[in-house]
């Protein structure tokens, strides 16, 4: 397999990562969606992967809101802030669900790549459902047992990128879409 050629945002994005070190936020980002009633609705998933030049992957709960929202508009929005670098990206794109149906080898690899206590929100009962206190929370899923069939992928296919840098002055301001292969042009803050 050849190595892809990373467009020009994947290693100004690597240095803001490098920039945060350990700190485990320095994984979170939101995605927002749009749902079937025309809503955004935006929430935090930690970055797993890049998958592919342009292809960015997290991990999610077939259950969710989210993954009804996907069914209806599967493109979406992230935005991935590194305070240390001061700087944001917005990214556009489209989602790709892979779920125990329709590759459950890609989820089960992923699955058992996951600590027992990452696995462990798997284990909970259906997210936004009404709580019963008397349902079982566990704290690590092993192993051993199965991966849930609820447990999915998501794979961010990336088609415009736009970063902010607060730290010159003026901000710089840049986008990149792909469809105009990757071309930097920097924008007004
Ligand atoms: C720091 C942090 C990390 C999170 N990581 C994930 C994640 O990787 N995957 C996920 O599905 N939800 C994650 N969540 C929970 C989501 O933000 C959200 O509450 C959940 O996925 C349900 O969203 P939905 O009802 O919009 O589908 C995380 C929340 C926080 C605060």
């Amino acid at each position: 397999m050849t190595t892809p050629v990373l467009p020009p945002w994947r290693p100004l994005i690597k240095a803001a990562q490098r920039r945060e070190g350990r700190s485990p936020s320095a994984r979170w980002l939101q995605l927002a969606t749009v749902g079937q009633n025309g809503h955004p609705r935006v929430r935090t998933l930690v970055f797993r992967a890049w998958t592919d030049a342009n292809q960015l992957e997290l991990f999610t709960d077939t259950r969710s809101q989210k993954i009804k929202d996907l069914d209806y508009q599967p493109a979406v929005e992230i935005c991935w802030l590194f305070t240390k670098a001061r700087e944001q990206y917005r990214f556009g794109g489209v989602a790709n669900v892979i779920n125990s149906d329709n590759n459950r080898e890609v989820c089960l690899q992923k699955w058992l790549g996951l600590s027992p206590s990452g696995r462990s929100v798997w284990g909970w009962p259906s997210p936004g459902e009404v709580l019963n206190r008397h349902a079982a929370f566990p704290e690590v899923l092993s192993d051993d047992e199965p991966m849930p069939d609820h447990f999915s992928v998501l794979r961010i296919e990336i088609d415009h990128v736009e970063r902010l840098h607060l730290g010159p002055h003026p901000h710089h301001r840049t986008r990149w879409q792909r469809n105009q292969n990757w071309r930097t042009e920097e924008l007004n803050p």
